[in-house]
């Protein structure tokens, strides 16, 4: 099958008005991809080698958009939505360059499974011409009906055409269909718009199809990859479906989730066997995380890349461009972002660390910050190896400590210090003996005498 050549032609020109959105319903994410970004990824797994997306509400913004998920794409305009096979034949040019299989899919069915893609692949590599998914939901109403005789499908009937004994039909078209390249084009000319709802139907090829003498048949998927989207409590569903999912991949990956409900993934993280992840954790995209890290409770990580074995939270937040090395640790109320911690670094309370290095092996004191931004531009902070820099200190960057460098808690760091210098940047200590009293007594008298003047 594998040298076959396969079109996928994703049809999302649907306005989509009950996401109540001003972005087209396909761009809504799911686990921070855009769910037609998940039926691309579900048609590349499939073997799609070329991609139609077929476009119309919000045109710009989806070329846009898909310019990022789908860099391959073609995109084709549907002007008017007449109906799903008027959708396809959006795509003529794609199409008719001569694909062996073509597989159509709905931009917003987001948990379309691949497997059952390449298996209606695989009916058409045998010599079948139309493969029809179907699957069976709680209540078939609102879906198109097959029917099938002797092992065949003979025809899909849209439930407004159906009739009453029709209507009892359990077994629905979930919308994607895989249809031999060489018929494509003749068969899809061939659909008429005379129905209930006056629109070009793709499920009449099955029919057509048939007519012509050609095998067509219907392969059951699960009710899950038939799931379409059409309101943001359905957009929720497919997130809680998509999340156990990906949750159950990660434990059987020797992940230990301890509230697996309560971790939320994205689309890409990447997690090493032997992490272990407290409850509460979201991980925003771009992620890897190596081994052996112990991950605490509510901690944020985006765009973070953890090594071996490294701690992390609780409530610690990793921003993009987070560079943990080996047995590094980020610990509670911390922020990173955009800055390595080499191996053994210490970053363990309070502190926010950006645009920075931290050297291996160096201690940073509880409410340290580096000072990374003048409101116009950021500025770089180097800290170098076994560097220890004590509570409460700001680095004013652009600054580098050097190897080895002592900084004395509650200091303001505004110029370089040399490997293994002690630097104070702050005022020195005055202490008065018997100043205290003497001040307490004076202020006590004075407290005195506005009572009695009140009295
Ligand atoms: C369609 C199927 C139905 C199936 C159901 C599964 C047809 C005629 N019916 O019905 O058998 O059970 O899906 O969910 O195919 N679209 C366009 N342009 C158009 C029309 C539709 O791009 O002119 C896109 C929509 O954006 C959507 C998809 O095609 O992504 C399906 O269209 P929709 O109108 O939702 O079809 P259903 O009536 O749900
Ligand atoms: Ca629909």
């Amino acid at each position: 099958m594998s040298q076959r050549s396969c079109l996928s032609v994703i049809l999302a020109a649907g306005e989509g008005t009950r996401m109540k959105s001003a972005m087209p319903k396909v761009l809504h994410a799911i686990a921070g991809l855009p769910m037609v970004a998940h039926v691309v990824k579900a048609a590349e797994a499939a073997g799609a080698t070329g991609l139609a997306l077929v476009i119309g509400h919000g045109a710009d913004e989806m070329r846009r958009a898909a310019h990022k998920f789908a860099p391959k794409a073609e995109t084709f305009v549907q002007e008017k939505r007449l109906g799903t096979a008027h959708a396809v034949l959006a795509a003529r040019e794609a199409i008719s360059k001569g694909y062996d299989d073509i597989l159509v899919m709905f931009g917003d069915t987001p948990l379309i499974d691949a497997q059952a893609l390449a298996a209606a692949r695989q009916k058409l590599a045998e010599g079948v011409a139309v493969v029809v998914i179907g699957f069976r939901p709680p209540s078939p109403i609102g879906y198109g009906r097959l029917i099938e005789k002797g092992g065949k499908l003979v025809a899909i009937r849209e439930e407004k055409d159906c009739s009453e004994d029709e209507k009892k039909i359990g077994f629905c078209n979930a919308g994607m269909m895989a249809v031999a390249g060489e018929h494509a084009l003749r068969l899809l000319d061939k659909v008429g718009n005379k129905n209930a709802k006056g629109e070009f139907y793709l499920t009449d090829i099955v029919e057509i199809a048939g007519a012509e003498g050609l095998d067509v048949v219907a392969m059951e998927a699960g009710f899950e990859s038939a799931l379409g989207i059409n309101n943001r409590a359905e957009l929720a569903e497919a997130e809680a479906i998509w999340q156990t999912r990906r949750r159950r991949e990660a434990m059987l990956a020797g992940v230990t989730l301890i509230a697996p409900e309560t971790v939320y993934f994205s689309h890409d993280t990447e997690i090493g066997a032997d992490t272990i992840v407290e409850p509460n954790v979201w991980f925003g995209p771009g992620v890897k995380i190596s081994t052996g890290a112990t991950i605490h409770a509510f901690s944020h990580l985006t765009g973070a890349t953890i090594a071996e074995n490294c701690e992390i939270g609780p409530f610690a937040r990793l921003r993009p461009g987070a560079d943990l090395r080996k047995k590094a640790k980020v610990g509670n109320f911390c922020e990173v972002k955009q800055a390595t911690v080499e191996e053994g670094a210490k970053v363990n309370h309070l502190t926010y660390v950006g645009d920075a290095r931290v050297g291996a092996g160096a201690n940073i004191g509880a409410g340290t910050i580096t000072c990374n931004y003048d409101g116009y531009s950021k500025f770089f902070t180097d800290i170098g190896e076994g560097a220890f820099v004590g509570s409460n200190s700001s680095l004013v960057a652009p600054v580098t400590i050097g190897k080895g460098g002592y900084i004395a808690s509650g200091s303001v760091i505004t110029e370089s210090v040399p490997d293994d210098a002690l630097a104070f940047g702050r005022a020195r200590q005055r202490t008065i003996p018997g100043k205290g009293k003497e001040l307490r007594e004076r202020l006590a008298s004075a407290a005195a005498a506005r009572k009695k003047a009140a009295e």
